[in-house]
């Protein structure tokens, strides 16, 4: 095979990569779990991922939290990734892009086709909805957190419904920082679980 031609294959198989990256709203599609540097702190959380990607988890409600940097991103997009291998397609969002999804559906004169009442809807009823940068202060006011608490109520109260739904929230922030009626429901046993990162901010390592 000439050698442009094995260049051209490579160059199509990178924009597969880019389009589904993006699809997922991911940076990458490079970090996924084996490219993942075990440091010291980051076991529970890579452990607790693997599970849930591997479907050996029964949690509908997971909450990641540990200082910034240290790899609650990079494990989610893994997840994500994982996923997308098997089939299942699932969004990557932060807290401020779900708001703003919303936003966007609430004057009757946006291009979107459905209503606020009914994107509310569609957010409470994906299968699997993940929520990064919960809590940065910057973004969210009075609306987006009462938002956000409706969302997670929404969420729990189908938690035995018979379709399976699982949300997975992540900050960076303090936990007591989160409004009570959030976090509270990532703390019942029956269906939820709470994953602290203590590694440092590798962003910040000394190579
Ligand atoms: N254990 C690790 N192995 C390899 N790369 C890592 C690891 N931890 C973090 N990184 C890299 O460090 C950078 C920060 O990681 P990431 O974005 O996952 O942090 P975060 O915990 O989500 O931080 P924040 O709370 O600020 O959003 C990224 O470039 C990520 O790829
Ligand atoms: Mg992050």
């Amino acid at each position: 095979m000439p050698s442009d031609m094995v260049e051209q294959q490579n160059s199509e198989m990178d924009n597969s990569a880019e389009e589904l990256a993006r699809r997922l709203n991911i940076s990458t599609m490079n970090h996924t779990f084996d490219k993942f540097e075990k440091v010291k702190g980051t076991e529970e959380m890579l452990d607790a991922l693997i599970s849930i990607a591997k479907g050996n988890s029964d949690r509908k409600f997971v909450f990641l939290y540990g200082t910034t940097g240290n790899g609650k991103t990079f494990l989610i997009e893994a997840l994500l990734a994982e996923w997308a291998s098997k089939g299942i397609f699932v969004r990557y969002n932060t807290n401020s892009q779900l708001m703003r999804l919303l936003k966007s559906h609430m004057h009757p004169s946006s291009t979107p086709s459905y209503s606020y009442e009914e994107m509310f809807d569609r957010v409470c009823n994906r299968d699997r909805l993940i929520i990064d940068d919960v809590g940065m202060g910057t973004v969210e006011g009075t609306w987006e957190l009462a938002t956000l608490e409706d969302i997670i109520n929404e969420r729990y109260h189908r938690r035995y419904f018979p379709k399976p739904i699982m949300t997975i929230m992540a900050t960076n922030k303090d936990i007591t920082k989160i409004p009570a009626r959030i976090i509270s429901r990532f703390y019942d046993p029956e269906v939820s679980i709470v994953i602290f990162n203590s590694a440092p901010d590798y962003r910040t390592r000394r190579v």
